[in-house]
């Protein structure tokens, strides 16, 4: 968890315990989780998914080219604090120059090797890890139905998740870099302010925490 992270959501957590000491009662601590403790957003699917892909969180070995990339973190539950142990995490990359393993868009089905794709569980303290590589940018598709007026708009790198739990609210959504200057002009990107993170770099790779926030699929 980086720094600001992490501070941020201990924040949190003191600003929503207050609330409830201070007298606020009941509706004043759900206000400040609501406003503090945001659920993690959802986003679109995407043309490239593919259903089935391997398990495994190593999506890219050394022979695949490009920055080395490790994103970590925790799925927690709705109260941002108690860790989802088990759940089903499933991603999905473009390779360094933009292209996933499949080019063809919608090819949901197709049973071919996989490449820049895995599946995971979070470890019993709800924890994630993957390594791979920087996605590199690509244009949206020509002709997408639905999603016409987006051709050829070049979009920021991003990494696409699917998080699934049996007591949860399943997550669709992409993970974006701070800093990335087709952030802002995304349609889908520039809204998403719980899916960016920053990125620290050392000599052999870049490394980011994304820790992931599900709504509860029960009250
Ligand atoms: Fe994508």
């Amino acid at each position: 968890m980086n720094n600001d992270r992490r501070a941020g959501i201990s924040r949190r957590r003191f600003l929503g315990g207050g609330a409830v000491l201070l007298g606020g009662g009941l509706l004043a601590g759900r206000a400040f989780a609501q406003q503090g403790c945001p659920v993690t957003q959802g986003d679109i699917l995407g043309p490239y998914y593919r259903f089935g892909a391997p398990f495994q969180s190593r999506l890219a070995g050394p022979e695949e080219p490009g920055e080395r990339l490790v994103v970590s973190g925790t799925v927690y539950s709705a109260d941002c604090r108690t860790p989802v142990p088990g759940a089903l995490v499933e991603i999905w990359q473009a390779n360094g120059a933009g292209l996933y393993d499949t080019e063809k868009p919608g090819n949901y089905t197709d049973k071919g090797n996989f490449r820049l794709r895995g599946m995971l569980y979070t470890d019993a303290q709800g924890k994630y890890r993957i390594e791979t590589v920087m996605p590199g940018r690509y244009p949206v598709p020509p002709n997408l139905p639905g999603l016409e007026k987006y051709g050829g708009l070049m979009r920021p790198a991003h990494i696409h998740f699917r998080v699934i739990d049996a007591l949860h609210v399943p997550v669709t959504l992409q993970l974006y870099f701070k800093g990335d200057p087709f952030i802002a002009g995304d349609p889908w990107a520039h809204e998403r302010t719980t899916n960016i993170i920053e990125l620290e770099q050392d000599a052999e790779q870049r490394r980011g925490v994304f820790d992931i926030v599900l709504a509860r699929g029960f009250q």
